[in-house]
This record gives C-alpha cells, sequence and structure tokens, in this order.
C-alpha cells in the first residue's frame, strides 16, 4: 500500500461514486461506448475508504483494478446507472460522478442481430443527464462532477458547474485518457486549483483532501 491514512476524517460519511463507461446497445452483440477504464473512480473509491467513508460504486465497464472494501454495484446502460445511481442517492453524503456516461443511444434496439449485408442508419437520441437532475433535487448532499474537455477547458468546465449545481467539478484535458501521468483543475464557484502533476491514485488523494478541506468545512 502507497498511502495509508492515520486519521479517518470520513468516519461515518457515504460516499457513492460512478465510474467507467456506459454502452448503449445496437443490437445483441454491438454498442456504442465511450473511453474510461475506471481508474479514477476506483482510486477515488480507494482513497475515500481510507479516510474512513463507506463508499458505494456504481460502475459500468472498466479495465481498472477493483478497490477492496467497497461496494461495487455493475451497470451497463445509462438508463441502468441511473437507476441505480436514484437508488442509492439518499444513503448518500458525497455524490462523485466520474462516470463516462453515454449521451447519445440509439432511438431502437434490434432484438435480432444485425447482418453485415444490411445497411444500418443508427438514429441517436439522447440520454437522461444524471448529474444535472441530481443537481435539481440537490438537498444537502455534496456534488461532485467530471469534465473531460479538448478545448475551452476552464470555460466549459465551469458552465457545467453551474447548469449541474455542483460544488465541485474537476476539469481534465482529453490528452490525460489512457496516460499515467494526470492533471487538470479543481473548480468550485470561487476557487481554481491546479492539480499537481502525478499518478491518477495522487490525484484522486488530492482531491478527496481538496473536498474535506475546502468543499465539506465550506459548506457547513
Ligand atoms: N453526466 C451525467 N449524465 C450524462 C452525461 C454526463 O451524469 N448523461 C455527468 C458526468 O459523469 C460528469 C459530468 O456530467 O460528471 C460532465 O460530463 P461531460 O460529458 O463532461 O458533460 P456533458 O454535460 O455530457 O456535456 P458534453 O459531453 O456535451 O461536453
Ligand atoms: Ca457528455
Amino acid at each position: 500500500i502507497y498511502y495509508v491514512s492515520e486519521e479517518k476524517p470520513l468516519k461515518g460519511k457515504k460516499v457513492l461514486i460512478t465510474c467507467g463507461a456506459t454502452k448503449e446497445f445496437i443490437d445483441p452483440v454491438r454498442f456504442i461506448s465511450n473511453y474510461s477504464s475506471g481508474e479514477m473512480g476506483f482510486s477515488l473509491a480507494r482513497i475515500f475508504r481510507w479516510k474512513g467513508a463507506e463508499v458505494k460504486v456504481i460502475a459500468g465497464t472498466t479495465t481498472a483494478k477493483e478497490p477492496p472494501e467497497v461496494e461495487i454495484i455493475r451497470v451497463q446502460t445509462t438508463e441502468e446507472m441511473r437507476e441505480k445511481v436514484l437508488e442509492h442517492y439518499d444513503w448518500a453524503d458525497i455524490v462523485v460522478m466520474n462516470a463516462a456516461v453515454a449521451d447519445f443511444k440509439p432511438s431502437k434496439v434490434s432484438k435480432e442481430k444485425i447482418k453485415k449485408r444490411d445497411k444500418i442508419l443508427l438514429e441517436l437520441v439522447k440520454n437522461p443527464d444524471i448529474l444535472e437532475e441530481l443537481g435539481r433535487k440537490k438537498g444537502y448532499k455534496i456534488l461532485v462532477g467530471f469534465a473531460l474537455e479538448s478545448d475551452n477547458l476552464l470555460e466549459y468546465a465551469r458552465e457545467k458547474l453551474e447548469r449541474k449545481n455542483l460544488d465541485l467539478i474537476v476539469a481534465n484535458p482529453v490528452k490525460v485518457m489512457g496516460k499515467k501521468e494526470h492533471e487538470g483543475y479543481l473548480i468550485t464557484k470561487d476557487q481554481i486549483v491546479e492539480l499537481p502533476k502525478g499518478s491518477k491514485l495522487e490525484n484522486a488523494r488530492f482531491i478527496v483532501e481538496f473536498i474535506i478541506g475546502n468543499v465539506l468545512r465550506g459548506g457547513e
């Protein structure tokens, strides 16, 4: 273990994390999805647990190693993820939406496998925005979102912080995808903090400590 937390500042707190990619089926064997290893979400789960919190993770497709002492609930589609998140929402004090959610799904799913001789035209319809829905019913929860952008990183992330009524958004440039070295910014209503360049686990620790020191305290 690379880091052992002596104190348990989050003892008694309940944290719900989503991670990985949701997928949307075209037919029984084909789907569209997003890029996500789940590494950041699972790293966050590890650190929250080390800090004493009870942790549940709602995970889509992932390739990263699952964290110990954490309940993992598997889902496939965005709609399934939405249902599980809403089911566990009341339980949580802190909700972290790290999943790469498929924004669109095929307007219909073929029951039979489509043969490759057939030409297909995919019509995509919009999926619900889970985090925006949580932002509308917020209550006393701490809501944390992520934004992955290819351009205008700070501007787009800030817009999502406001539109989704979040306490914190973690903004990452798309170039961190699949990379060992992570980077980005933490943005709240009145702060922008640059993440130290480092591994996803180190960044996860920085993010959790920022939440403990700035978001939880600031919100009380
Ligand atoms: N999110 C969500 N439900 C969706 C899409 C995104 O809950 N249908 C969450 C993500 O988990 C993330 C945050 O919203 O925490 C921002 O996701 P992102 O894809 O960056 O933003 P979108 O609002 O989907 O906008 P766009 O993809 O057009 O940039
Ligand atoms: Ca999106």
